[in-house]
């Protein structure tokens, strides 16, 4: 057999925490304003949050948002968008060139995300602010009464702290586009200044430094050593970002993304581990993938070229085919393989803005295909992630390499297995799963296959896309042998 996996209930990476499946909410386009907010809408709830958004949201099964941004961050003041909404002043983002309503603050998401069951990731603007300010914010969401801020929250209605858990130092501040860009050492000491003040605040809060904007930037590495030297023993995480998508129609290294995501995290590991390593620390930092996705940066004008707008523009709504659904589930596999290493990541983003839910003003919400693998894959990895030994055969791409043809990754959870595996090639590949330790008996299967067509905007496309591409997958059917014995095989459709 071409391709071969082998399992052992015993051989495992880590446990998969649940935040490996956030995504990401920023004042950009319509991710908010008749994303997952629209009074008025006709599923609207009484705080004027989109019903049916939450519901899709849900059903993603995202566990954590990051929140308010993204480049946006890096020029907000987050009192301006507190209090009582009638006197909150709009202002111009330079991040996206956008009149920034103030109507959705600090209190408003939060809210949302309670009530949706969802763990919020808020960002501090460490681009045009700093210690005081993000002080200030952390003593808003998680003070006990008796202090300015908290006491300022309580006024504006909500008398509990929030607690908000996981909070990112800044956004993308290697980044000439950003507002307010840093080089390594500034940034090392401010970080370092407002984490450990923000830690006085509230020691139970976890920090993420942020890392690279891409394994692309030509500081990527002396940037990760330089912060980490400034903040290792301070914060938990240091963040990556990564977006992919198809170039020239290079359909191959497209779908090998999955083999530069995981080179690039093994990379910001190595990197950290030699600050640790110089330090003679015991302490390993955590990554925070916290945006990820299938984005076409080159259909995307830039920042600076974008006219100023108002009224929550289109910026950013990348309509995703079957193909890029294939290459997120191989992202997704990726990660699961790094589960020791990796306990948070974000999908960039969830509504609207390169989103796996797409909305209409006043209208309907709907689907992506991409949304399908991510909301699969975050209801069956559960328990522990297992350490596979996988060999398969190469695929040769101009981006990356050689990369292999099949990749897989699989969790354990009360003696339920979950595989999940892509054959990036354009041939059907048979993989002969080897489960050491028990047979299996299979309980259920899905599967997405890539297309050859341009996604078109809107539902009806959607929804073709998915019915021909998305669905349960016969197992039983496709197994050659006994799938209760301890070896099974597994013919898998090409590109899927
Ligand atoms: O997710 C869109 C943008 O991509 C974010 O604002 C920024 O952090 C990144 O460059």
């Amino acid at each position: 057999s071409p391709a071969r996996v082998l399992l052992h209930p015993d051989f495992t990476v880590g446990t998969v925490d649940r935040r490996l499946f956030g995504s990401f909410v920023e004042h950009l386009g319509r991710a908010v304003y008749t994303g997952i907010h629209e009074p008025g809408h006709p599923t609207a709830d009484g705080h004027g949050f989109r019903r049916d958004v939450a519901d899709l949201t849900r059903e993603l099964g995202v566990t954590t948002v990051r929140y308010p941004g993204g480049n946006f961050v890096s020029n907000y003041r987050w009192e301006d968008a507190v209090g009582p909404v009638e006197q909150r002043k709009p202002f111009l983002d330079l991040a996206w060139r956008t009149v920034e309503p103030n109507v959705v603050g600090t209190d408003e998401f939060l809210q949302w995300a309670e009530r949706e069951g969802i763990q919020p990731m808020m960002a501090v603007n460490l681009g045009t602010r700093g210690v005081e300010e993000a002080v200030a914010l952390l003593e808003y969401c998680n003070g006990e009464a008796g202090t300015r801020w908290a006491d300022l929250r309580i006024a504006n209605g909500r008398e509990k702290p929030y607690d908000v858990k996981l909070w990112c130092l800044g956004n993308e501040m290697d980044g000439p586009w950003q507002v307010g860009r840093k080089d390594a050492h500034e940034y090392g000491k401010l970080a370092r200044n407002a984490g450990r003040a923000m830690k006085q605040v509230d020691p139970s809060i976890e920090l993420v430094a942020c890392g690279s904007s891409s394994m692309e930037m030509p500081t990527f590495g002396e940037w990760e050593r330089t912060v980490l030297e400034y903040t290792y023993d301070l914060v938990d995480h240091i963040s990556m970002h990564a977006y992919y998508h198809e170039v020239d129609g290079d359909r191959a290294s497209f779908l090998g993304s999955g083999t530069a995501m995981d080179r690039f995290i093994e990379r910001v590991a190595a990197s950290a581990d030699a600050v640790g390593a110089q330090s003679r620390s015991d302490k390993r930092i955590t990554i925070s993938f916290d945006e990820w996705n299938v984005w076409y940066q080159s259909r995307f004008p830039g920042e600076d070229n974008l006219p100023i707008q108002k009224d929550a523009p289109r910026i950013i709504e990348d309509v995703y085919s079957g193909l890029d659904a294939v290459v997120v589930g191989d992202l997704l596999v990726t990660l699961l393989n790094h589960a020791d290493r990796v306990p948070v990541a974000c999908l960039a983003q969830l509504v609207n803005v390169i989103a796996p839910i797409m909305t209409e003003p006043g209208g309907e919400a709907w689907r992506q295909p991409t949304f399908h693998p991510f909301a699969t894959t975050a209801r069956l990895a559960q328990g522990d992630a297992l350490d596979l030994r996988v060999s398969a055969p190469t695929i040769t791409t101009k981006a990356h390499g050689e990369v292999p043809a099949v990749t897989a990754a699989a969790t354990l959870a009360d003696g339920a297995v979950a595989l999940f595996l892509t054959n990036r090639s354009a041939e059907p590949v048979e993989v002969e799963v080897a489960h050491l330790g028990a047979a299996l008996e299979i309980a259920e299967g899905w599967s997405m296959t890539a297309d050859h067509e341009p996604a078109v905007v809107g539902p009806e496309h959607a929804e073709k896309v998915t019915a021909e591409h998305w669905g349960e997958f016969d197992v039983a059917g496709r197994v050659a042998g006994d799938a209760g014995a301890s070896s099974t095989t597994v013919t898998l459709p090409p590109e899927s």
